[in-house]
């Protein structure tokens, strides 16, 4: 079970209070908030919590959900909050005054409190059955999920597995937190209290505002005959975590990727390659342009000169001759005026003092090395456990979500700019 009564699973208590301290020093600006309220008793504090929001210096829309207004009248609501709550998505008139996507796109950030059992499920499946749902997908904004429920419905493989799907598509969990539940029983399910909602409620900091990030993720595929290729492993999951968070504190980012099942994060401009030397081509025709060149690509390290045209028949042994792909890291790395320069390093052993020979070697600025050996994380996987390697330190960043090792690394990153 996800060790979850904090927003980021694998953090500690003292980890996750550092980071809000840290985005919480730097972020003190009010905000539209979308305040989403589905069916659970502790909908009976969102009062209270629009209240707090608003004396905060916030500005607050509420939608209910057919469930929430069970448990919480609109009209209180709208007493509090000073406007109309919205409840339909084929409401006329609301869609006359304000749309649904006009909705989404009016707020900085979405807010769902109490988050249901069953609004968490809809969520993770993409449903889009009411306004609330509809609204959850239509926005560009980051979420923000409150959970109330029974400590069973929380601790139920279904609803932690949603939850782990939804922190690593960058979700952010504010609790629940541990007590004395309204159905009598004691546990982790009770909806964080309305204050610490309100202190929780922090986003990254623009902290890349200005800054042009080349990211080059995925594998790449080397052609051996029509229906064969070689490659690597790789997901993409940690370079488009990257090219997310990057864009999400204020970076142009240019992403280069391989072939993956992968959606292209919102705000970035994707060049689809296939190939070592496409992928070489397209970074050393964008490289001038960017400050930052993160090169995430699990590229192949060999490939077939002159691939067969027809596909070659099965034989008892098949000699290859390869040669080796051109090195897009150390290449760039060796341009005049270049950008600020990382790599990965997939490590099985010696973590460190590999990754340190291969910053000498490319003369990167940093290293980023993973230990490939641990099956639990990297490649496929949502989680990821790295260190960051400079000429002068490495930084160990344990085990937690490719989103969360995303937000370490650039904010890395972010200290060597100027
Ligand atoms: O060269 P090696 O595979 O040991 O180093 C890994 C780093 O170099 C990664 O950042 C990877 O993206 C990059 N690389 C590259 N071109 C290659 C092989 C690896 O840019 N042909």
């Amino acid at each position: 079970m996800i060790d979850l009564p904090f927003p980021w699973a694998h953090l500690s208590y003292k980890e996750y209070n550092h980071w809000v301290l840290r985005y919480q020093s730097m972020t003190n600006t009010p905000m539209h908030i979308l305040l989403g309220i589905t069916g659970s008793i502790a909908a009976y504090k969102a009062p209270e919590l629009i209240r707090l929001l608003r004396q905060a210096g916030h500005e607050v829309k509420v939608v209910l959900t057919r469930a929430g207004k069970e448990f919480v009248t609109p009209l209180t609501l709208q007493a509090v909050c000073g406007e109309a709550v919205f409840e339909h998505l084929l409401d006329p008139t609301a869609e006359a005054s304000m749309n649904h996507i006009h909705l989404a796109r009016w707020a900085d950030c979405l807010l769902i409190a109490p988050a249901s059992a069953h609004f968490i499920a809809k969520l993770t499946h993409g449903f889009a059955d009411d306004l609330l749902s509809t609204l959850c997908l239509a926005a560009q904004a980051p979420l923000f999920l409150a959970p109330a429920m029974n400590q069973a419905m929380w601790s139920h493989p279904a609803t932690q597995e949603n939850v782990r799907i939804l922190v690593s598509r960058g979700v952010r969990f504010i609790g629940p937190d541990e007590g004395i539940q309204a159905c009598g029983e004691s546990g982790y399910g009770r909806m964080t209290e309305p204050a610490n909602i309100v202190s929780h409620l922090v986003l990254p900091p623009p902290f890349l505002r200005n800054q042009r990030i080349l990211i080059t993720a995925g594998p790449t595929q080397e052609a051996i005959d029509p229906v064969r290729y070689l490659s690597n492993r790789s997901s993409g999951k940690m370079g488009y975590a990257l090219a997310q968070v990057a864009s999400a504190a204020g970076a142009h980012v240019t992403l280069i990727s391989g072939p993956t099942a992968l959606s292209v994060p919102a705000a970035c401009r994707c060049i689809h390659v296939k190939t070592a030397a496409q992928m070489q081509q397209a970074v050393e025709h964008e490289l001038a342009q960017h400050t930052v060149f993160i090169s995430a690509a699990a590229v192949s390290d060999y490939y077939l000169p002159q691939p067969e045209t027809q596909k070659i028949k099965k034989q008892s042994q098949l000699n290859l001759s390869l040669e080796k792909t051109p090195d897009i890291l150390g290449l760039a790395c060796q341009r005049k005026n270049r950008p600020f320069c990382v790599g990965f390093a997939a490590e099985t052993q010696d973590l460190v003092a590999n990754a340190q020979k291969k910053l000498k070697d490319k003369q990167a600025d940093l290293i980023i090395a993973n230990d490939v050996s641990q099956t639990h994380i990297g490649f496929e996987s949502d989680d990821n456990a790295v260190t960051i390697v400079s000429s002068t330190e490495a930084i160990v960043i344990p085990s937690a979500p490719k989103i969360k090792i995303a937000e370490e690394i650039l904010h890395r990153v972010a200290t060597y700019l100027t």
